[in-house]
Formats: C-alpha cells, sequence, structure tokens
C-alpha cells in the first residue's frame, strides 16, 4: 500500500472520529467521550498529513520545522487550555476562530502566488493542462474573503467578550446597504479575479473583507453575542474547507463543511431560543436599531441578607434556582449545589431553570451544575419550566440578569425585546444574587430589581450562599404538618 493511500485510509477514519465527537458533545452524558473522539480523529489526523507531507519530498530542513511549528502550537495551546478560566472561554473560541481565518486568508495569498502569479510553475502548468484554472482562482479569491470576513469578526468579538470594547451595537447610517454593498462589490470582483486574475484585486477584496468582518460583528448588541460566536465558528469552518480545496486536503474540506454546517444550525437553534432572525443576526443586526437610553427612574428596591433568606428558603414548600453568569464568575456553584442538597433533605421541592443563554457559552450553567454534581432531573430548560414559577414559593437568581428581564417580555421598546427570558417574577418571592445595581451583559436596566416581591443579597454570590449554609445550619429542622 502506497502512503499516499495510507494517508486516505487515516482521513476517513479521522472525519469519522470528528462526526463521533459531534454526536458525543450533543449530549452532556457523553460529551467527554466526543471530546476524546475529536482529540484522537485530530492525532490521526496531523500524523497522516505530516507523514503524507515526507512523502512528497519535504527535505529535512522543513521536517525539523513543522514539528518545531507543531511543538510550539501544542505548548501554547495546551497552556492555555490549562490555565483558562470557564468564563473566559467564549473569548478564547473567538481568538482561535481568527486563527482559522487568518490561516485561510495566508493559504489564499500562498495559492495566488503559486499559481496565477507564476504561470510557468509547474502547479499552475499543471492546473492549465487539466483546465481548471479558473476554478482556482475562484477558490482563492473565495478563501480569501471568507477568512478575512472570519478574522475581523473574530477579533472584534473577542474584543467585545473579553470586555475590552463596548459590547452596544455601532450603528452606522445606511449600515445594511454597507453589508450588502461589500457583498456585491465581492461577487463583481470574483467574476473579474476569475477571468483576469491580478494582485490589486486580491488586495482589494483582502481590504473589503477585513472591512465587513469588522462592520458585521461590531453591529451586533451584546445580547446576541452568542450568535455571533457560533456564526464565526460555521465561517471558520468554511474557511477551512476552502483552504482544504486549495490544498487538495480531502479532511480539511470534510471538516470544515462539518463545523460549518453545525455552527450554522448551532447559530439557527440559538436564535430561534431568543426570538432573533436568522438572517438578521448573519448580516449584522440587519434590522435591529440602536438601543434605546437607559430608562429613567425604576424606583425603589429592597435588600435582604444572608440570616432572612435562609429563614425564607427554610419555609419554602418549593423553591427554583435561575443561574447566570454571575454564578460562573463567583464559582458560586458547589454551595449552590450544597444548598440543593441541605433543602432537598428538609423536604423542599428545588430545581433549576436553565436560560438557553445564560452565562457566556452554550451550555455554560448545565457544565457547571453537573460539575458541582447537581442531578440532571432537577435541571430544566425554559420551555419545561416557565409555566412553574407562579405558585413557586421563593426563586433564587444567583448571578443572572437578562435572562430573567420583565422588559424583555413587557416592554417592546426595550432593546431585548421578544427575546423569551425565565418569568422569575411570578414566584411568591425573590432573591437576586449580585453585587451591584448594575445592569446585565446587555446594558439593559432590569425592572425585576424594583418589583415588590423582589429582594436584593448584595454581595459575591459565592460567600452570600455560604453564609445561607451557615444560618441554615442554625435553624431547627423542618417539622411538616
Ligand atoms: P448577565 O446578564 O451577564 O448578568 C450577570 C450578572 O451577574 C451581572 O448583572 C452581575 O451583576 C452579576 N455578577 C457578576 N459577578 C458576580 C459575582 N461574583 N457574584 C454575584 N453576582 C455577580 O447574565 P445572564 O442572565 O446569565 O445573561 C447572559 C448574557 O450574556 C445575555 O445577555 C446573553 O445574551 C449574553 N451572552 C451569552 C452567551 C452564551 S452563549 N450563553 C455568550 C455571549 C453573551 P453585578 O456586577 O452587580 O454583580
Amino acid at each position: 500500500m502506497s502512503v499516499a493511500t495510507a494517508a486516505s485510509a487515516a482521513y476517513i477514519v479521522a472525519a469519522l472520529l470528528f462526526i463521533l465527537a459531534l454526536a458525543g458533545l450533543s449530549r452532556h452524558q457523553t460529551a467527554r467521550v466526543g471530546n476524546l473522539f475529536g482529540m484522537a480523529g485530530m492525532a490521526v489526523a496531523l500524523a497522516a498529513t505530516v507523514v503524507l507531507a515526507i512523502d512528497d519530498g519535504l527535505s529535512t530542513g522543513h521536517v525539523v520545522l513543522l514539528l518545531a511549528a507543531m511543538a510550539v502550537g501544542s505548548g501554547i495551546g495546551l497552556h492555555r487550555a490549562r490555565v483558562v478560566e470557564m468564563t473566559g472561554m467564549p473569548e478564547l473560541i473567538a481568538l482561535l476562530h481568527s486563527f482559522v481565518g487568518l490561516a485561510a486568508v495566508l493559504v489564499g495569498w500562498n495559492g495566488y502566488f503559486d499559481v496565477e502569479h507564476d504561470p510557468s510553475g509547474a502547479e499552475a502548468l499543471s492546473l492549465r493542462m487539466r483546465d481548471l484554472a479558473g476554478i482556482h482562482s475562484a477558490e482563492v479569491f473565495i478563501g480569501v474573503f471568507i477568512g478575512a470576513v472570519t478574522f475581523t469578526g473574530s477579533v472584534v468579538a473577542f474584543l467585545k467578550l473579553s470586555a475590552r470594547i463596548r459590547s452596544s451595537p455601532l450603528v452606522l447610517p445606511g449600515k445594511n446597504a454597507i453589508n450588502l454593498g461589500a457583498l456585491g462589490v465581492f461577487a463583481v470582483l470574483t467574476v473579474w479575479f476569475v477571468i483576469s486574475p491580478a494582485l490589486w484585486l486580491l488586495v482589494l477584496v483582502t481590504v473589503v473583507a477585513l472591512a465587513l468582518g469588522l462592520h458585521l460583528v461590531a453591529s451586533i448588541g451584546g445580547g446576541d453575542m452568542p450568535v455571533v460566536v457560533s456564526m464565526l465558528n460555521s465561517y471558520s469552518g468554511w474557511a477551512a474547507a476552502a483552504s482544504g480545496f486549495l490544498l487538495e486536503n480531502d479532511l480539511l474540506i470534510i471538516t470544515g463543511a462539518l463545523v460549518g454546517s453545525s455552527g450554522a444550525y448551532l447559530s439557527y437553534v440559538m436564535c430561534k431560543a431568543m426570538n432573533r432572525s436568522f438572517l438578521s443576526v448573519i448580516a449584522g443586526g440587519f434590522g435591529i436599531e440602536a438601543p434605546a437610553a437607559a430608562a429613567a427612574d425604576l424606583g425603589e428596591h429592597r435588600e435582604t441578607d444572608a440570616a432572612a433568606t435562609a429563614e425564607l428558603l427554610a419555609d419554602a414548600d418549593s423553591v427554583i434556582i435561575a443561574p447566570g453568569y454571575g454564578m460562573a464568575v463567583a464559582q458560586a456553584q458547589h454551595g449552590v449545589a450544597e444548598l440543593t442538597r441541605r433543602l432537598r433533605s428538609r423536604g423542599t421541592e428545588v430545581r433549576f431553570a436553565i436560560h438557553p443563554v445564560a452565562g457566556r457559552l452554550p451550555g455554560h450553567m448545565n457544565v457547571l451544575l453537573a460539575e458541582a454534581k447537581v442531578p440532571y432531573d432537577i435541571v430544566l430548560e425554559l420551555d419545561e419550566i416557565n409555566g412553574d414559577f407562579t405558585g413557586t414559593s421563593v426563586v433564587l437568581v444567583i448571578g443572572a440578569n437578562d435572562t430573567v428581564n420583565p422588559a424583555a417580555a413587557e416592554d417592546p421598546a426595550s432593546p431585548i425585546a421578544g427575546m423569551p427570558v425565565l418569568h422569575v417574577w411570578a414566584a411568591d418571592q425573590v432573591v437576586v444574587f449580585k453585587r451591584s445595581m448594575a445592569s446585565g451583559y446587555a446594558g439593559v436596566p432590569n425592572p425585576l430589581f424594583h418589583r415588590d416581591n423582589t429582594s436584593m443579597l448584595f454581595g459575591d454570590a459565592k460567600q452570600r450562599v455560604e453564609d445561607i449554609l451557615r444560618e441554615l445550619a442554625s435553624l431547627a429542622p423542618r417539622v411538616r404538618s
């Protein structure tokens, strides 16, 4: 068997492992195995690619360079993965997407210099003999375009998610016309480049695509950022697939298509969950206006303390916990899990209400609660539990804000209007754990904090939960009538 045949077989194995990885990642019970499949697939793919390159006549010097680059890349990747906080995952993912975009741009440019710029080169001649020169030019152009959009889009997403720039949407006059105009320019330039490939056209499309990526993501507001991350994930997949065509690497095409289509589907699912138009979000917030100025005075708010909250919980028949990003920041999940065990041992019904975009990445809350060994069967999705808040004795909102904001359901002028939220305010009593009256990620004031049945428990969520646990321990066991 030739090395090329063995490499093709290895690529098929790797592709299957990637498909198994995606299947595994679809449920948290199997996510760990899914990750193992993905790691095995990547190891097989890398080994086959290196062996194939050596067999293609790579010089020893180049092999050493290749291995050195792999060692440096793996070292940085391992280090980042070990030190990254769960709350920093989305920005890390955005940054990694930007690398995929940049790689696609470099592969495209390299393809141009190998073929279009060097018509006497061996590769150019072989393509011309096979009558494929035009297709190659289209691959170069499309690959560079998608890669450059992904690159700047991901960098802006990284800056927004890590709060290095403001997350509010940029609203330029005629922003939809800008986006559509850029797509039109791209279509015209592609035809031009295929007919007569020239360096200045490639430079122009790179600049247009870099600007478009920047504008697309800058135009999307804080509340819609979850969709942006999965959308950039999808773009990075298409950028990788475009590189696969140029490099004639089947595995890169398959993997790119898997990432591209699963990212697009995830974006669609998240748009549905947030009641947003898929097309409007991928077109850079098409139709979304600038958020209204912050509402003036929402009235008084009431404060409570750990002792009073412990008493409230001790008397409650049913409790629903709505966790959010603040629980992740405070790392309060273990305390929350302990509180759940204590309350359940006192005979109180305890359930969790999980909003699809609570936290900063899909499934963020589920991962934290699973880590703290909260039983899966009491962790419910928004649709499953939203009707149950009425009649619930106490709701604990632990570091959630946008996902429990009644303005989304009641104020059509709110920037998050129409986004489904947890109807926590329908419970008898609501206790909100947070450090201040500050608004959430979307920057929208929250009238929940001023409702008559809401009390604010200020401070770090982990410390407050520990305080409540201490207070509960000093209360007498519950005597049920
Ligand atoms: P957010 O609206 O982000 O609010 C979190 C709240 O936690 C803040 O108001 C903050 O108030 C509080 N907090 C922070 N640190 C805390 C601590 N140590 N102890 C106690 N409280 C703390 O949370 P959410 O309800 O989970 O909503 C998620 C938001 O992020 C949505 O707008 C969503 O669209 C967006 N987003 C989601 C994703 C995904 S995929 N899930 C990705 C990107 C963006 P204080 O500062 O006053 O403490």
